[in-house]
């Protein structure tokens, strides 16, 4: 039960300037092209949370050294090809997607099997999603279920170019045979549907040899393999799916505004927000700049009054998928029925969301209707929740807990909220609890 929270009182009237972790997505990247990097690169501000921590464990254990000095994180990389492969080799992913997938792409000539492993949330999630993709180089996969982890992978010292047609919108499966194409000799050709982009953005930042193309609804990515890449020193902007709690919260609360400091806006993450606004959100971007290739901003979001539903565009999905969760919370105020479909992808992620965004919803009495990908809910402006909830058995999904946390504090009523698993905020957003307190100060 100590690992629970309860959250009885609404919290209102705040005008405040907060600062977010670092950018999960960004963090982890850096540190993977850092590893592969000729020498040291300094990161600030990276994302001391524990899909990061794992990330870090995993570069120690392919024999790169890492250390933080004066708050600032340093990677001694040792070459494209510095990594020590050891035999009987295990990598724990943990939680994290991200790290699972991408650096299946980074080990594909590996000369000796590697394990990979994952908690009880990432051993249920889709890896097949990478051992198609990757074992086309040449590589070969064995999976649990052919389909989960624990995985083997045994690479190869031959590996050929492949092209691949990505029609999910995975920025993970994007960025891991962006990373196996790096390895490979030839070129690598990739359509791949709309996703983040951060990885190609590195990649043009750090002058490897990449192109992209960028059409109406996929990109067209040509990679080839990678000799050399340099250091890189960054300073990671804050996360725009850690601030969505927080934009949300500001936008059900009453007589509040908030401005977040220096968050990424790389246009492939601003779902959330052309979102909002359609709905009735009051969101303004302040001093936009552009920071090696990724434009960043101050976030100003006030309380908006009069919400309206949305029937959601779904060229907005990718860019908003980490967000839907606490979304649903302001259909859930909004006046009228919003739609949101084509988001099969939702019930991939570290628990089925669609089926969570569901229960949080129905558990304070919003009605919807929901298929495998999609969900209509029939918002309610007066709405009031004057009940006890329980949030639980959740797989620990960090954004089913911070979201069920921000219904919590933003709807009117008498309620109770127990929520259990607060730990799993460590996963992404360890300091989330406490800049709620301070936003009660
Ligand atoms: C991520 C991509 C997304 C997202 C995840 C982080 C990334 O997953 O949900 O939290 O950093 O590439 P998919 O690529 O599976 O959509």
């Amino acid at each position: 039960m100590s690992n629970s929270i309860i959250v009885k009182k609404r919290i209102k009237d705040f005008n405040k300037k907060i600062i977010v972790s670092g950018d999960k997505s960004i963090s982890i990247r850096w540190l993977l092209f850092a590893s592969l990097a000729n020498g040291v690169s300094q990161a600030q501000n990276l994302l001391m949370s524990e899909d990061v921590l794992a990330t870090i464990k995993a570069i120690n254990k392919l024999g790169i050294k890492t250390s933080l000095k004066n708050n600032k994180y340093n990677v001694y990389g040792k070459g494209i090809n510095g990594y020590k492969l050891k035999k009987n080799l295990t990598i724990n992913a943990q939680n994290s997607g991200t790290l699972g997938r991408l650096i299946l792409g980074l080990l594909i000539n590996t000369p000796h099997p590697i394990k990979l492993i994952g908690d009880n949330s990432l051993s249920k999630r889709d890896f097949k999603r990478i051992s198609d993709p990757l074992s086309k180089f040449g590589s070969k996969f064995k999976l649990k279920n052919k389909k989960n982890l624990p995985l083997i992978l045994k690479g190869s010292s031959n590996l050929k170019p492949i092209k691949y047609l990505e029609n999910k919108g995975s920025a993970q499966i994007k960025s891991s045979i962006i990373f196996g194409g790096m390895r490979a000799d030839g070129i690598t050709y990739i359509k791949a549907k709309k996703s983040r982009t951060h990885t190609e953005l590195l990649c043009k930042y750090l002058n490897l040899p990449i192109k992209v193309k960028s059409k109406k609804n996929y990109d067209f990515i040509e990679v080839k393999k990678v000799k050399n890449i340099k250091t890189l020193n960054y300073k990671i902007p804050s996360d725009i799916s850690s601030s969505a709690f927080f934009i949300v919260l500001t936008a059900l609360s009453k007589n509040s505004s908030l401005l977040i400091k220096n968050v990424n806006i790389n246009p492939s993450r601003v779902g959330i927000i052309t979102i909002l606004k359609k709905m009735g959100v009051k969101i303004v971007f302040k001093n936009k700049k552009i920071y090696k290739g990724e434009w960043n901003a101050d976030i100003f979001v006030k309380s908006s009054k009069k919400l309206k539903s949305i029937n959601c565009p779904t060229k907005l999905n990718s860019g908003a998928i980490d967000e839907f969760l606490v979304i649903f919370l302001v259909a859930a105020k909004a006046k009228g029925t919003s739609y949101f479909k084509d988001l099969a992808e939702l019930n991939q992620k570290e628990s089925p969301r669609l089926k969570w965004g569901a229960r949080i919803l129905n558990s304070i009495g919003i009605k919807t209707i929901t298929t495998n990908n999609s969900i209509k809910i029939f918002g309610n402006p007066d709405l009031k929740i004057n009940k006890k909830i329980i949030i639980k058995d959740y797989l620990k999904d960090h954004r089913v807990f911070m979201t069920s946390v921000i219904a919590a504090l933003s709807f009117e009523g008498k309620s109770v909220w127990n929520i259990h698993n607060k730990d799993s905020i460590q996963t992404s957003f360890p300091n989330f609890l406490k800049i709620i307190e301070d936003l009660k100060k």
